[in-house]
């Protein structure tokens, strides 16, 4: 638990920022797996900033996004992959055949296999270094929304009444938000040799808590990370503020 956000995320900065640098020193690739949303945004500035002041090099960096509204553009402003662009890859030196991002365009008859072939893409390159999380209020990561299955891979989901109201102000208004999206799944997470869930503020205190202290539950997907060994918590003190 950190005082603030800035800090938090400035922490977690430089832990991926170590992992990509030992990696260089072995003239090893590093895979990340990357989420959107306002959480993350923190981090990536500083590694940006790490880019452009300190030299940090993402060349050897390989990156799978967690999610992507279906049916999407890229191009769209509300699409993960302009999200991407705009705060992290147009800042840095990631080769763009690096990046990995569910592709929201597809016929839903391809969509499945796309899926299929995102899981293999990974294992092929040794799985995942570093999974960085955030939460939703449904208690959902990537978007695993409750009902979520802990073995789940990569699939077409349908989002959750909440997340689709959180998400209307970046659509103007709740009916243009997607009613669907492809997402990781919680399996596909859980092989993250290491996983970072970040949350700030005390809008997300209560479903923390559930996370964090909550019977381990379908209905809060969250809360399967409790069964792992690799996940950390990084927490804002608001964030943190209904931890017993
Ligand atoms: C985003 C993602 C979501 C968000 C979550 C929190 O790629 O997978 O699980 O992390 O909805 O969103 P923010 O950070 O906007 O509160």
């Amino acid at each position: 638990v950190y005082p603030d956000q800035q800090i938090a995320s400035v922490r977690v900065a430089e832990r991926i920022a170590r992992l990509i640098r030992e990696k260089q020193q072995n003239k090893e690739q590093v895979v990340l797996g990357l989420a959107t949303g306002a959480t993350p945004v923190g981090v990536y500035d500083e590694l940006v900033r790490l880019h452009r002041e300190e030299g940090l090099s993402f060349r050897n960096v390989i990156t799978f996004n967690l999610d992507e509204y279906y049916p999407m553009q890229p191009t769209a402003a509300q699409s993960y992959v302009t999200f991407m662009n705009e705060n992290l890859f147009n800042h840095i030196d990631i080769d763009r055949e690096n990046i990995h991002i569910p592709d929201g365009t597809l016929p839903k008859e391809q969509v499945h296999s796309f899926c299929l072939d995102y899981e293999r893409k990974i294992e092929a390159l040794g799985g995942l270094d570093l999974q960085i999380l955030g939460i939703g209020r449904t208690g959902h990561i990537g978007f695993n929304e409750p009902g979520s299955a802990p073995n789940s891979g990569t699939r077409l989901v349908t989002l959750d009444e909440l997340t689709r109201s959180d998400a209307s102000r970046d659509f103007g208004g709740k009916e243009n938000v997607p009613t669907k999206a492809i997402t990781m799944g919680i399996g596909t997470i859980f092989k993250a040799r290491e996983i970072i869930l970040m949350a700030w503020s005390g809008k997300k205190a209560p479903i923390i808590r559930k996370a964090v202290e909550g019977e381990m539950s379908g209905e809060v997907p969250a809360t399967y990370l409790q069964l792992s060994d690799n996940v950390e918590f990084v927490l804002d003190e608001a964030a943190a503020s209904e931890l017993t």
